[in-house]
Formats: C-alpha cells, structure tokens, sequence
C-alpha cells in the first residue's frame, strides 16, 4: 500500500520546510508556515503553570506543591486540561463538547495520526483529502501504511460532486473512503476558505455515507475580514466530525499541544463513539504515553487567565498577520500587476498562506536556483501535492518576515520570474 518513490520525497519535505532557511541563510524565506516570536510571552506563560496548579490544588482540596509533582509523574493519557480545552474550543470554535470527548493531544499532528489509525483499520480504508494538501496528513497517512487519495480542484465541480466521484470510483476497486480530512478555514497550503454552502453539503454526503470528516482549524482565530463562518463541527447534525485543534499557533508550537474531539455519537451510534475515543486512547498510549503535563498545564494556566478565550491574546499577532499579508499582495501588485506576465494570485481572508500561479514550472531545481542565486525561498505547490500536480504554482508563508524582508523578498522573487518569463534566468550576482 505505500508508494514508495512519492512517499520518499514527501516525508522529506517537512525536515527541508525546517531546514531550508539554514542552507540559505541570506535568503529571504517564505518557506515555512512558523508564528511570528514576538508574540510568544514565554516567561509569562512559563509562570502560568503556577496557576493551573492553584488551580488543579483548589479542585482536588490539596496543595499546589502537590498538585505540581503529580504534573512530574506519569499522566492520564487522555489528558488533565481536557475540561479548559473544551470551554476554550467552544467559546472561540462554537465546538460544544464534554470534556470526555476530548483527547489532549501531543500538537495537531499526533490528533490526524491518532484519528487516521483508529478510523482506517481495515484493509482497503482510506483516506480523502483536497489536493494539494496540508504535509503533515500525508505523512501520517504513509507512516501508518493508510492510502490517502486526493480529491483535485475541479472548476467545473463542486465538492461534493468530487466526494462522491472519488467514493464511487474506490467502491468499485474493492475500497473504503473512511475519512474526508480538511482545513475549511484558511488552508495550508492554498489559504482559501470552504463556502458555507459547500461545508453543509459536505456534512450531508459524509453523514450519508458514512465517511468521517476529520477537520483541522489550526489556523481559524486568525481571521483577517469578513464573518467567521460555522465550524463543520458546529453544524454537524450527524455526528459525522472528528474535531482536530491545537495551541502551536495561537500560543507557540513548542508547547507540542493540540486535541481531537469525537462526536457524541458517530453516524448516529453512541457506542461507536465511545470506541472511537477508546482506540485513540490505546494507541496513544504507546505512542506517546501522554502529553507533556507541564506543557498541558502552561495553556491550561493561559486559558484560565484568559477566561477561556484566545481572542484578547491572538488579537495583536493577528494584525501582525493581516498587515504582512497587505504587504505580499502590494508587492505582488507593484511587480506582476501587468496581466500580460501572467502571474496570479489569491488574497487570504486569514491564516498564514497565499497561492501564487506563474506562467512557467516551479518545481525542486526552480526553488534552488531561486534561492541560491536571487536570495529568495519560495515552495513549490507540488511539494504539498498528493500526485506531483501543480507544477507551476508556489506557496508563499508570510507569518515570520517583517514587512522589509517581504518587500525585499518579492523583489528578489519577481527579478527570478521575470528571467524565466523571458526565457532565461541569469544571475543577479
Ligand atoms: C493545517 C495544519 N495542521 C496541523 C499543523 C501542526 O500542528 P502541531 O504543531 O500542533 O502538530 C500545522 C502546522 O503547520 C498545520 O498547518
């Protein structure tokens, strides 16, 4: 069931999303999807753990000094913040869960790799995602032996439609689509946003057909303009969403933490449910054993100073990020406004990512050749590709540069697709 050659190259690519900047130290890097650090108060969130355990001391009548070495032991592995966790998600989320359907999960990563296993057991399952797709899903697909198969942009077509194309076309090889996983609010790696309609009729064909819908909303607090639109999971009559959350972006990815929520009763089924938790459970706990308890206990000292809310605290970095994504589109605009370059692009109501598309192939050796003689690190689409496609599309991060590195990044970027463009691409020196 692995696909070797394309399973290679794609578990290579978070290590080179982490690594790239380091090869190419006086690029400009719009490579990785990274917080902006000024935004991390880390010796304030570190003493927060002091307040949880004040906290934790006062519900269970005992000290805080206790309460802090039992965060040292060995941990219940479903967590110890679940009940913050689930105030937070649903006051922020409109995700209204108990805490009992909450695992606490080690970052969003273990929650997709947890919910893929315990949902596609059985020979044949398999897992649905938009293509391009977010990397970290394909590689806990191909780490546990689960075949992910892309659903493509179709202009023609509308989501459902390729849901259903696709589930149609497994049947009759013999397999099971399992799961649908998405990232409905400002996608990494497209940055576009699913359309309410689309999400209700997505929520319909799932339920109908039995296909859990594992959503990702990592980076829904980071909204830009425009109404927030209803999660999946909020408007999920069927119980058909497995919720998948986390803390790296909102606080800071070293915290390594992040939940899944399942439904109250999948497809209808309470005990189905039940089981469903139950699997994830076992599995994590020996996988990870449970999630650090002192970084659990650091976002549950965050959210009881922040009354259950991360909107107060998000609200500074997500004009960070609207103001870095006004300065990509103006450069963009000041370097290929001219329709005739044929470049184009979209225009991110949030999150951290914009789509460009050029008139020529931006594959691996274009990237280095970009980067190492104009100074620029841009991805290519294909590298988030489920089957190679989208060869002459670039994903452009724009959460970790001050607005000079974007302005001079761009103008190194738009000086590489210019020589392209012409035919040749010689070196700036
Ligand atoms: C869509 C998406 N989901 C999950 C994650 C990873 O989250 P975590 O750091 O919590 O594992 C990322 C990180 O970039 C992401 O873009």
């Amino acid at each position: 069931m692995k696909q070797a050659s394309t399973s290679t190259s794609q578990l290579g690519v978070m290590n080179f999303l982490n690594e790239v900047s380091f090869q190419y130290p006086a690029a400009v890097s719009f490579a990785s999807g990274r917080p902006r650090e000024e935004f991390f108060d880390v010796a304030g969130w570190i003493e927060s753990i002091a307040r949880f355990c004040e906290h934790d001391a006062s519900t269970r009548h005992e000290d805080a000094a206790s309460s802090l070495r039992r965060l040292a032991q060995y941990g219940p592995t479903n967590g110890v913040i679940n009940a913050l966790v689930a105030e937070q998600i649903g006051c922020d989320e409109g995700v209204v869960c108990s805490p009992e359907r909450l695992i606490v999960t080690t970052g969003c990563q273990e929650a997709i790799a947890l919910s893929l296993q315990a949902l596609c057991a059985d020979r044949g399952d398999t897992v649905l995602a938009l293509n391009p797709t977010y990397i970290g899903v394909t590689g806990a697909a191909i780490g546990a032996g689960i075949e992910l198969q892309p659903l493509d942009s179709d202009p023609g077509a509308s989501l459902p439609a390729l849901l259903a194309r696709k589930t149609g076309a497994l049947r009759e090889q013999g397999k099971r689509a399992r799961a649908f996983y998405v990232i409905p609010e400002f996608d990494n790696p497209t940055g576009t946003v699913i359309t309410l309609d689309d999400r209700r009729a997505i929520l319909e064909f799932c339920a109908s057909n039995e296909i859990a819908i594992l959503e990702d909303n990592t980076y829904r607090m980071f909204r830009f303009e425009g109404d927030a639109r209803p999660t999946l999971a909020e408007l999920d009559e069927y119980g058909c969403v497995v919720y998948l959350h986390t803390y790296s972006k909102t606080l800071c990815p070293a915290v390594r933490v992040g939940c899944a929520v399942v439904p109250k009763t999948l497809f209808g089924d309470a005990a189905a449910s039940r089981n469903l938790l139950a699997s994830m459970s076992e599995n994590k706990s020996f996988l990870t054993v449970n999630t650090s308890q002192f970084n659990q206990a650091l976002v549950g000292g965050v959210l009881l100073a922040e009354n259950g809310s991360l909107q107060r605290l998000t609200r500074p970095a997500t004009g960070f990020y609207r103001a870095n994504r006004d300065t990509l589109v103006e450069c963009l605009e000041t370097h290929f406004g001219s329709e005739s370059e044929g470049v184009s692009w979209n225009r991110p109501e949030g999150g951290f990512f914009l789509t460009l598309e050029l008139p020529f192939e931006f594959a691996a050796p274009e990237m280095m050749e970009c980067a190492s003689e104009y100074g620029a690190i841009v991805m290519p689409m294909s590298f988030f590709s489920l089957d190679g496609s989208y060869r002459n599309r670039v994903r452009f991060a724009y959460s970790n540069l001050s607005g000079d590195e974007i302005r001079r990044g761009i103008e190194r970027f738009a000086a590489y697709a210019r020589a392209k463009i012409a035919g040749a691409a010689p070196c700036i020196a």
